[in-house]
């Protein structure tokens, strides 16, 4: 007996199976249509964003990034544009939790999205933590980063409520400050964190003041353990 009448298949049916396979393989499979995309403009739009839980109803152009919407159409101007190209962080604002560059979203894609600005962060006229300890560190100069740093900050906490240094440093690590005030960021961070306290880190440090006869007043005063430091640096 073959080996073919054995197995009970023939050569002719293994090239029949073959040629239906073949078949089979070259007949080309229909993938499942996707959706198709409404496309918008170059008109102005109407479209809702949902900002700090409010629903805000604007018309813009769908070139119009969210940065501007946010800023010329709103009137939330606590969220700055700097670089205007995702590269200082400063327009940082949250959507669904995550924080991302204003400058970088157009306004029209992020609608049906959680925005969360900087003015949305306190509540009841009351600062968020994060927020007053920036006052407390004094870990602002000119300010215009500092929206974009105390949200990346927040997501941070959100996140990891105890960031060593080195998490601090690399979470702000998109946000950059041309004051250089990211020693006091660092220590508003960890105030926030409840990692340090607002009296153990206040230093004592000799200033003066101008006296009612012109003479000069020596007194001491209490600085953040950061602007200590900033000092020490100038004097050496
Ligand atoms: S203004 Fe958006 S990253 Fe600089
Ligand atoms: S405080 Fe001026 S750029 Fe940061």
């Amino acid at each position: 007996m073959s080996d073919e009448s054995k197995s009970g298949f023939t050569r002719r049916d293994l090239v029949r199976g073959a040629l239906v396979g073949a078949a089979a393989a070259a007949v080309p499979v229909k993938a499942p249509a996707a959706p198709a995309s409404r496309a918008i403009g170059p008109q102005a739009v109407a479209i809702a964003l949902k900002i700090n839980g409010k629903i805000e109803k604007i018309v813009v152009e769908p070139r119009v990034v969210l940065a501007d919407a946010l800023r010329d159409r709103i009137g939330l101007t606590g969220t700055k544009v700097v670089c205007g190209r995702g590269a200082c962080g400063a327009c940082t604002v949250l959507v669904d939790g995550v924080a991302q560059c204003s400058c970088l979203l157009l306004a029209a894609e992020v609608q049906g999205r959680a925005i969360t600005t900087i003015e949305g962060l306190k509540t009841d006229s009351r600062l968020a933590p994060i927020q007053e300890a920036f006052v407390a560190a004094d870990a602002l100069q000119c300010g215009f980063c500092t929206s974009g740093m105390v949200m990346s900050c927040k997501t941070l906490l959100e996140k990891n409520p105890k960031p060593s240094r080195e998490e601090i440093r690399e979470a702000i690590s998109g946000n950059f400050c041309r004051c250089g005030t990211y020693p006091h960021v660092l220590d508003a961070v960890e105030r926030a964190a409840g990692l340090k306290t607002a009296s153990s880190s206040l230093t004592i440090v000799p200033a003066w003041r101008p006296g009612s006869d012109g003479r000069r007043l020596e007194e001491d005063v209490r600085v953040a353990q950061a602007t200590a430091e900033a000092l020490e640096l100038e004097e050496a």
